[in-house]
This record gives structure tokens, C-alpha cells and sequence, in this order.
């Protein structure tokens, strides 16, 4: 089990009069913890952050490139993840790994999340029990050793020590389709947990068709709701996953912004629906979102599929372009958001005063056979 081993009991700042503090106050105490520890710490930032929370940020980038600086975190003494669970969890794992310890003579590299409840609902939507369930049933028809499991990122460390156990592998949005790539060298099937549509998109790309990808509901009584020959007949078990935030993106705004703003172009994260993809002019990682922008000329349209943060923020950065966000409604990861000055604050004083909060530490069993599944993933060109 994953747990955050450390309660803010016993802490030498309690959390409620950060709340009252204004936002330069935090920068300006954030900044002195930040010169006070000097390189033994690290803030990592998720691109869909807050402008504020990325203003403090020594590095920023998109679950893969996060998941690399974690691994290459060099001599830092601690790691303050602005994002979501999942991903302090990798953090944990890939700074601590056996080498890494090693070389800095056993010292772990301390992990916290500012705020414990920055959650990934998609991650909530495959549960270690639920997916071993599965397992054992598809193992009823098919040949679970011609299966590759596959778990995205966004998913607990049980999941990718799962995986690394079976054979699998971990993905992200910007490697999907090598890593699938992988799998099928290996297996004629891949489990692919829990988001529907990064699979869905990512094997409809690579010519696998719809029929050979049965979804599996963990919820349903029987083989997750197929027939036994939908399973025999499969390439890609799609699980019944996905991200609620991506999720609100539809063809029809698609539509609309073709018809209202002629030349725009439609750039959208692979989380969202296939029938969203399948009209997008670009679909790709928040990296890779941000990567088609700075190459854009002046004078570039875009309608932008993701979250409003990022968006936003590309608005703000690219005035020479036209950027819109592709939903008339607010799409907002309401669990990143709450990360906030106040609880990165509060969370790195507790770090520099010595009670650290909210630490993320994966147990040792879990940390071992997930960190097979990410390196599998680290290796895949
Ligand atoms: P990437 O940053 O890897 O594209 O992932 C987006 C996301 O949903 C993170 O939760
Ligand atoms: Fe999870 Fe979606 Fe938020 Fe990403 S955007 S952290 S997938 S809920």
C-alpha cells in the first residue's frame, strides 16, 4: 500500500494562517525557503498549475518530462510536487530507487504533496483489487500470458507495480503509442488501465480497429461486461476509465470553431474522446500542446482542448496568436488546483524547519516492482 507516512501532527507550522496571508507575502516566503535550502531542494510544477504556483517552480513540464527530472533529481534533499498524487508517488519511487540511494549513501529524498487532497479522479477509477479481479477473470478466457498490461500514469503505484509483476508496462500521453508499440513485440493483447480514451485513440491511431477493443466496466458482474468471444476476439481491453475533465470536450465545439474562426486549428490531449480526437488537427501531450504553440507563427488560430490553466497560460504567453479554449464551458482539474501558495508554503517552512508534511512515501515492496514498470517505460524509445 502507498502511504503518506507523515501526519501533520507534530509539525512546526500549522496550515490555517497561511490561509490569510496575501499572495505576495507567500512569494516572498516561499523565495526565502527556496534561497535557505538552495539546490537540496526541488519544485517540480505540472503544467497545469497556477500561474503562481509556476512562478515558483524550478522546473515544469508534462507527467513524462516530470517523471525524468524525478529520476536525474541529482543531490536535492527534497521534492515538492505541485500536481497530483500520482505523481509525487513516481516521484518517491524514481528519486529513491536502489541506485539513487546508493550513490547519496542511503539519504532518501523526502517527497511531499502541499495539499493531500490533489487527487486524480481518473486514477481513482482502477483500484488494485478491482484490476487483479480482472485479471483473474480474463484469465478464465483468454491467456493472461499473451497479455501486456498496460497503466497509464495516472494511476496509483499499486497499478504500475501490477504491471511491473506481469509483464507490463507504465505509459504517458506522449509516449502511448511506442509503448504500445513495445507491448504488441511482446504479447498479441494489452490490458490498457484506466483511461479508455488514451488507449482508444492511441491503437485506433496505430490501426487497430474498434471491434478488437472491448471495454471492460469493472463494475459489471461478468467479464467486465463482454461476451467471451469479444475478449478472445480482442487487441486492446480498454478499461472503463476516464478523465473528467477532458472528458466535458465535445465534437460539436470542434465544429463550432471551425465554423466561427476560419483557419483555426484544433489541438487537443489525447484524454479526450475519440470523436473529439478524430476532428482535431493536432492531438498530443500538455508538452507537446505547448511545443506546437512556441512553434507557431504570428497570427497562428488555435482552439485548445485541455486544461483551462495551461491554456490560459498559453494565452498569456503567445499575445501574437489567436488562442481560444475549445470548451464554452470551464474545464478545471479542480484537484490540481488546489495546490496553492499557501499550502506550498506551508509545506516547504515544515521542510526547512525539519517537520516535513504530507510526505509521499511508497512502500518498499510497492516502490520495487513499479519501478520495473517505469523503467521499461524509460527505456522505450
Ligand atoms: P500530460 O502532462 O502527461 O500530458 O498529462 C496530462 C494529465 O492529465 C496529467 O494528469
Ligand atoms: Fe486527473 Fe484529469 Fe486532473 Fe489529469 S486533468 S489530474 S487526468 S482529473
Amino acid at each position: 500500500m502507498s502511504v503518506a507516512s507523515r501526519p501533520t501532527a507534530g509539525a512546526a507550522y500549522e496550515l490555517a494562517p497561511y490561509k490569510s496571508l496575501d499572495n505576495g507575502a507567500l512569494q516572498a516566503r516561499i523565495a526565502a525557503v527556496r534561497a535557505s535550502l538552495g539546490s537540496r531542494l526541488l519544485i517540480l510544477g505540472h503544467h497545469y498549475q497556477q500561474d503562481e504556483v509556476i512562478a515558483m517552480s524550478d522546473l515544469r513540464g508534462d507527467s513524462y518530462q516530470l517523471s525524468k527530472m524525478a529520476a536525474e533529481s541529482g543531490d536535492c534533499r527534497a521534492i515538492a510536487f505541485c500536481g497530483v498524487h500520482f505523481m509525487a508517488e513516481t516521484a518517491d519511487i524514481l528519486a529513491n530507487q536502489p541506485a539513487r540511494l546508493e550513490a547519496r549513501d542511503g539519504r532518501r529524498v523526502t517527497v511531499v504533496l502541499p495539499d493531500m487532497a490533489a487527487g486524480c479522479s481518473m486514477a481513482d477509477m482502477a483500484a488494485i483489487d478491482q484490476v487483479e479481479g480482472a485479471w483473474e477473470e480474463l484469465g478464465e478466457v483468454i491467456d493472461t500470458a499473451d497479455v501486456t498490461p498496460v497503466t497509464y500514469i495516472n494511476s496509483a503505484a499499486s497499478l504500475k507495480a501490477f504491471c511491473g509483476r506481469h509483464g507490463g508496462i507504465v505509459c504517458t500521453s506522449s509516449n502511448a503509442r511506442a509503448v504500445l508499440r513495445w507491448s504488441f513485440e511482446r504479447t498479441s493483447r494489452v490490458l490498457f488501465f484506466p483511461d479508455q480514451h488514451l488507449g482508444r485513440n492511441t491503437a485506433k491511431a496505430m490501426g487497430i480497429p474498434l471491434e478488437q477493443m472491448p471495454v471492460w466496466d469493472p463494475h459489471h458482474d461478468t467479464l467486465g461486461g463482454n461476451t467471451p468471444e469479444a475478449l478472445k476476439a480482442s487487441k486492446v481491453l480498454l478499461w472503463r476509465g476516464h478523465c473528467s475533465v477532458h472528458q466535458m470536450f465535445t465534437p460539436g465545439h470542434v465544429d463550432l470553431f471551425r465554423a466561427k474562426v476560419p483557419g483555426i486549428k484544433i489541438l487537443v490531449h489525447p484524454e479526450c474522446p475519440m470523436e473529439v480526437v478524430d476532428k482535431a488537427d493536432v492531438q498530443g501531450s500538455t508538452g507537446k500542446i505547448i511545443r506546437e504553440v512556441e512553434a507557431a507563427p504570428p497570427g497562428a488560430k488555435w482552439a485548445i482542448g485541455t486544461e483551462l490553466h495551461l491554456v490560459n497560460r498559453l494565452k498569456h504567453e503567445h499575445p501574437e496568436q489567436e488562442i481560444h479554449f475549445l470548451s464554452p464551458v470551464v474545464c478545471m482539474c479542480a484537484t490540481m488546483y488546489r495546490i496553492d501558495l499557501a499550502h506550498l508554503c506551508w509545506s516547504l517552512e515544515n521542510l526547512a524547519a525539519g517537520t516535513p508534511v504530507n510526505i509521499i512515501r511508497v512502500d518498499d515492496e510497492t516502490a520495487r516492482w513499479s519501478l520495473v514498470a517505469l523503467e521499461r517505460m524509460l527505456a522505450v524509445k
